[in-house]
């Protein structure tokens, strides 16, 4: 089944990783013949997966972020040879097993991100079971995967800790997106002080960082999740794992039904990421800025030139 699409965003993800083009939202224009899930009109959104085998476990299970077939929605082999161009048009075609409902209390474009942002961060606390209020949980890093984590973990009810390296986004972090605590990495004292507090870390820095006192930071048992990607291996002190069962684990984005359920969730709690609404013709200077990490804390494009961008550009 096909479901024919215009879609009116895209968005850019991070400044490592420019071949990503994959949180996009729009309309549905037109839909297959066997289309049942979504009708002309409704909003709808595709993330980071247009295809996978189907039939594997991994894909039975719902987990066909982790089919070996997966086609993803920017640079892969599509089933007809193509390859695909992620968000870089004004419509878009796709199987309607890989679209996600965009609920209507949501802004479209602020949703946009929430669809490899947001599942990133959701579904490894939902796998975990670091999903339960009470929780304390720290989030590593504050950007676009971070600034989400600290939202969704607050509407699963957590106390929630922003760990960063320096006090410059303690305010950010507290005052704007609602963190409880906010935690400098590099001062002992403050490490010290919050040793063996945290139930889990969403560790979403992707540069070469320590992870000694990150595993201090967790209870016994407490896990530690890489969502980040370093591109060189990170240093792995081990006698905590050992002498406390704690766990490093890794975790890429999610399947489909978890990415509805992370949008729902989002659309109940009222969960978007902060964004820099831009239009296309202001692609070649948000590159720059992505650079120098100057965003806060995604752009979206409007591609079909469908909504007013912020007035400042
Ligand atoms: C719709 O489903 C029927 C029955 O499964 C199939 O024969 C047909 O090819 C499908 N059409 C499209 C456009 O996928
Ligand atoms: C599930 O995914 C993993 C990672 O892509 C892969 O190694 C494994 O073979 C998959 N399982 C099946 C049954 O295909
Ligand atoms: C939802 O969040 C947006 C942006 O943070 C805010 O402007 C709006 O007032 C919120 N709506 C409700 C119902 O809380
Ligand atoms: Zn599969």
């Amino acid at each position: 089944s096909e479901l024919n699409s215009f879609f009116a965003l895209t968005l850019i993800l991070n400044p490592n990783v420019k071949f990503f083009r994959h949180e996009i939202v729009g309309v549905v224009t037109e839909v297959g013949a066997n289309v049942t899930k979504f009708k002309t009109g409704d909003n709808v959104g595709v993330g980071c997966l247009v295809g996978s085998c189907g039939s594997c476990d991994n894909c039975t299970e719902g987990m066909e972020n982790y089919c070996p077939k997966l086609i993803q929605t920017y640079g892969f082999k599509y089933y007809d040879g193509t390859i695909t161009c992620g968000g870089y048009s004004d419509h878009m075609v796709c199987d309607e097993g890989f679209v996600i409902r965009i609920p209507d209390n949501l802004p479209m474009d602020a949703a946009a991100p929430l669809l490899c942002a947001g599942i990133t961060v959701y579904s490894p606390m939902k796998y975990h079971g670091l999903d339960k209020p009470g929780m304390h949980i720290g989030v590593v890093g504050l950007g676009g995967l971070g600034h989400v984590g600290v939202k969704f973990a607050k509407a699963m009810g957590c106390k929630v800790t922003v760990i960063s390296t320096s006090e410059g986004k303690r305010d950010e972090a507290i005052n704007r997106l609602g963190a409880d605590t906010f935690l400098v990495s590099r001062d002992p004292k403050q490490v010290k002080d919050a040793m063996g507090t945290m139930d889990g870390i969403i560790d979403t820095v992707s540069a070469t960082h320590p992870l000694l006192p990150l595993l201090g930071l967790l209870k016994q048992k407490g896990i530690l999740v890489m969502v980040g990607a370093p591109v060189k291996p990170l240093e792995l002190p081990v006698l905590p794992l050992i002498f406390e069962r704690k766990m490093v684990v890794g975790s890429l984005i999610g399947g489909i039904k978890e990415t509805q359920e992370m949008m729902d969730m989002a659309a109940k709690h009222n969960i978007t990421a902060d964004i820099e609404l831009i239009s296309a013709d202001y692609v070649n200077t948000a590159m720059e800025r992505l650079e120098k990490a100057d965003v806060r804390y995604r752009f979206v494009i409007d591609v079909a030139n469908t909504l007013k961008p912020s007035p400042n550009l």
